[in-house]
């Protein structure tokens, strides 16, 4: 059956500018992310660097902002000064945190030629597991320091004269969770966040310095981790990161499937997102501070199954490599859409990983194919910009067990007053009911809409595969006809479109 919606954009009436490091990634030394992801020398593909042509367009197209690197639960048993230099002399170890083999092959290096490459700011994490608060100001001393001191000389020794000048740095990872390799408690992870970023801006007064969050919502210390850590880092950090993954059933949870429930998930990220906002203004009176922190939602993704005991101390092992349905790409539709309906707060955000580790990207050594959850990251990087509007929807509801009545369709749009470019992003998140949209502009009708896609399909479950690559994918529709400032157009069940405009 088709009911019908209604939904009021006004170029005026904003949420906020969208932080372009909204749409950023996360590249961990874990699995085959690094290798025979992004590098892979062996691949018959591979470049002369080790980088394949294939899985750099793939990722290129995603148009990711910001990088986050090297880890992860990975990072809090790094050492940084392994990955430098001759790659023959580089120490192979055992990476704890992923009961696998670490070649350092891929090193600091090589991962600035790679951001540099998809033109994406890097975004570093220091060990603050095992690490020391001195390895992590060398680690900024190296990067950043022009040369003419010790560990800056050594960068160019090792072929780069010049400072990197990576600006964003994590202040560990994940401190609150047991698993973390030196894992703390909220009191001594903050006084060791605060002593480690002294020194880091002592090294380079312009970098912004991000602290650790809790990992998810089911930690018993959530949130009271983040309150404790806000209050004693505040003075010395620019971001707050938050992690989250979901899944139908959630990974957290011993729930069963219930798939209403899970294509309702943006109604729990923009009460997780604002939860861990309040804990920010909250510090922020307590500290009598006068500037503001943003919010990083540094690792999101679906995510399934357990990683235990896959990795037997080998090279790359296969530990999770989710395959993508077309349920979860509606769910990540809407995990982009909370970034939008937040965007006042939400100012740096990475998906959690880039390839084939819970991954819109999956490779093999002579190919890869995109998963599901690539179209909406795709979509929304390259279309959302400039303001986010704060849209007023009147759609029909259904009830769902975990959120009570939710509405059918979940909707954020984007005007860019620089460029005139304005996009509308729609999920219908019903099973069964196709939703008739009228799409009205309030204050100023687009000269035209420009272009329009839609992903849909009958099973929730539809997966790609190396065989069947484009299975679930998203394809161009027709963009409605525009009359005096309406539109309407048809969103089947289980869909995702995205709707472009041009204003003068
Ligand atoms: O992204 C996979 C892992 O999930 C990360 O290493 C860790 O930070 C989180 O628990």
């Amino acid at each position: 059956s088709t009911r019908t919606a209604t939904v009021a954009l006004n170029t005026q009436r904003i949420v906020s500018d969208i932080s372009p490091l909204i749409f950023g990634g996360f590249a961990e030394h874990m699995g085959r992310c690094i290798y025979e992801g992004i590098y892979d020398p062996k691949s018959p593909l591979a470049d002369e660097r080790g980088f394949r042509p294939d899985v750099m367009k793939a990722l290129k197209d995603l148009n990711y902002r910001i990088m986050r690197y090297p880890g992860g639960n990975f990072v809090s048993g790094y050492r940084w000064t392994d990955g430098i230099g001759p790659k023959a002399d580089r120490p192979r170890r055992r990476a704890l945190a992923w009961r696998s083999i670490e070649t350092n092959q891929f090193g600091p290096h090589e991962f600035m030629e790679f951001a540099e490459e998809l033109k994406t700011e890097p975004m570093w994490a220091v060990n603050l597991g095992t690490g020391s608060i001195q390895d992590a100001a060398d680690l900024v001393e190296y990067m950043n320091l022009p040369t003419g001191t010790h560990f800056s000389d050594l960068r160019a020794k090792n072929g780069h004269k010049d400072p990197y000048g990576v600006k964003y740095w994590c202040l560990g990872n994940e401190m609150d969770g047991p698993w973390q390799i030196g894992h703390l408690d909220a009191v001594a992870y903050a006084d060791k966040a605060v002593e480690a970023a002294k020194l880091m801006r002592w090294m380079d007064p312009t970098i912004k310095t991000i602290a650790c969050g809790s990992s998810n919502t089911a930690m018993p210390t959530f949130p009271e981790w983040d309150r404790v850590v806000l209050e004693r880092t505040y003075d010395h950090i620019d971001y707050f990161s938050m992690h989250y993954y979901v899944g139908n059933p959630n990974m957290n949870s011993k729930e069963a499937v219930d798939t209403d429930s899970y294509l309702a998930s943006s109604v729990h990220f923009d009460e997780h997102a604002e939860t861990v906002a309040a804990a920010i203004r909250l510090a922020k009176a307590h500290t009598r501070s006068r500037k503001d922190v943003g919010l990083c939602w540094d690792e999101w993704n679906v995510w399934y199954r357990e990683v235990g005991g896959d990795g037997n101390w080998e090279e790359a092992p296969h530990i999770l490599e989710e395959v993508y349905t077309l349920e979860d790409a509606l769910v990540v539709a809407q995990w982009l859409s909370t970034f939008l309906r937040k965007a006042d707060i939400v100012r740096i955000a990475c998906i959690a990983q880039i390839v084939n580790v819970i991954a819109p990207i999956m490779t093999r050594a002579d190919g890869l194919f995109l998963q599901t959850i690539y179209h909406p990251l795709m979509m929304f990087s390259q279309h959302a910009a400039g303001n986010s509007l704060d849209v007023l929807v009147r759609a029909p509801t259904h009830e769902t067990r975990k959120f009570g009545e939710v509405s059918l369709l979940d909707v954020t749009a984007s005007h860019d007053p620089a460029t005139g470019k304005g996009a509308a992003f729609l999920v219908n998140r019903s099973q069964t009911e196709a939703l008739e949209v009228t799409v009205k502009w309030e204050d100023v009708a687009p000269d035209a809409l420009t272009q329009a896609w839609q992903m849909t399909g009958r099973d929730p479950m539809a997966t790609n595969s190396f065989e069947q690559p484009e299975a679930v994918t998203i394809h161009t529709i027709n963009p409605p006809a525009l009359n005096a400032g309406t539109a309407t157009l048809t969103l089947p069940p289980l869909s995702f479109t995205v709707l472009t405009s041009q204003h003068t």
